[in-house]
């Protein structure tokens, strides 16, 4: 019996220290010491001892007991250490290393332009206001006076929601001129940039997208002429001082009457060139004394209030100022291009 315990104590011994693995150390203590073990079975023979013997290997086995448990001891301490060595390894940071470049984005060239026409109608008094892109048929076309048959309101030209037509992607910020008129107090002095949606294909001057800035002034007396020393003032702020205008007859049906403004070609000075296309004057904007009919659909008196509107695109005008020839960039989010203004 010494003997098989000699072997025991050679074999188990052996196996812990070469263990290294904590759930296989857990395995070996039930193979030599639980219940089914190979001390367990060693201790059954006992019964065949002789009475001196039985005790002396008694002791024998329990020292056994208390050895094989130690260096489970010892060697569970060690693979913990050897654990926690290896995730620090694995987990180490090379302060050495570079850092990576945190890449700042800034505001897009579009709204840079945005904002300095902002600033130039904060100055004179207006309030920006902001609306709804998706509006009703009733405020994108109806209130503004533009009749049932009237080719803009066409499923080709303009996203519907609802079959009936009553529900769209607004075509033009114009409708803010409305929701303007319903819910503010008289005087108004407003601008109201936004998103307006068509049905263009994409290419160097159309997207199905783009933006406007809507204009629109509502007190008692006013009369076309505020509307041209506003918007000479504004054109001199944008283009520079001494930029030629000319106010050229056109038909909006929510105003009456109605002009587009165009600035003389400040590239050629009139004389034509590329960039007005031979034209020597650029168009920049749609504008008009508010129709009386669309002022009495408000709920505004027309013998007591006037004002006038105006609407551009705000697109052109950044294509313009960055010398950008083609829209399509504006809209493409290319770092590369971006990152240059
Ligand atoms: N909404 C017009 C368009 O999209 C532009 C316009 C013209 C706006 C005249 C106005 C205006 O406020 O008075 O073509």
């Amino acid at each position: 019996m010494k003997q098989m315990l000699q072997e025991l104590r050679d074999a188990s011994l052996k196996a812990i220290l070469e263990c290294e693995d904590a759930e296989l150390l857990e395995s070996l203590r039930v193979k030599y010491l639980g219940k089914k073990g190979e001390l367990t079975a060693i201790l059954r023979q006992m019964g065949g001892l002789s009475a001196e013997e039985r005790p002396r290997m008694g002791q024998l086995a329990n020292k056994l007991r208390a050895d094989i448990e130690d260096a489970i001891e010892d060697r569970n301490k060690i693979i913990s250490a050897l654990k926690m060595e290896r995730r620090l390894i694995s987990e180490s940071v090379d302060v050495t290393l570079p850092g990576k470049k945190q890449s700042l984005g800034h505001k897009h060239p579009m709204y840079n332009v945005l904002d300095q026409i902002k600033d130039i109608f904060i100055g004179m008094g207006f309030e920006i206001v902001d609306g709804p892109e998706v509006e009703l048929a009733d405020y994108n076309f109806t209130k503004l006076n533009i009749d049932e048959a009237h080719p803009s309101r066409e499923w080709t030209d303009t996203f519907y929601f609802t079959e009936d037509s009553s529900i769209l992607l607004r075509t033009q910020t114009s409708p803010m001129q409305i929701h303007a008129m319903e819910t503010k107090e008289l005087p108004i002095r407003m601008i109201a940039p936004g998103r307006v949606y068509r049905k263009d294909e994409v290419d160097a001057t159309h997207s199905p997208m783009f933006h406007q800035i809507e204009g629109m002034v509502i007190d008692k007396g006013i009369t076309m002429a505020d509307l041209k020393a506003t918007l000479n003032l504004v054109v001199e702020k944008i283009y520079g001082e001494g930029t030629v205008t000319r106010f050229r007859p056109h038909h909006f049906p929510f105003t009456e009457p109605s002009c587009e403004l165009d600035i003389q070609c400040h590239k050629c000075g009139g004389v034509g060139c590329p960039t007005c296309k031979g034209e020597g004057w650029i168009e920049v904007l749609g504008a008009g004394m508010v129709h009386p009919k669309v002022l009495a659909g408000c709920g505004i008196d027309p013998d007591v209030y006037s004002g006038w509107a105006f609407g551009m695109g705000l697109e052109r005008l950044a294509l313009g100022e960055y010398k950008i020839n083609d829209l399509r960039l504006i809209f493409e989010n290319d770092k590369r291009f971006l990152e240059q203004f």
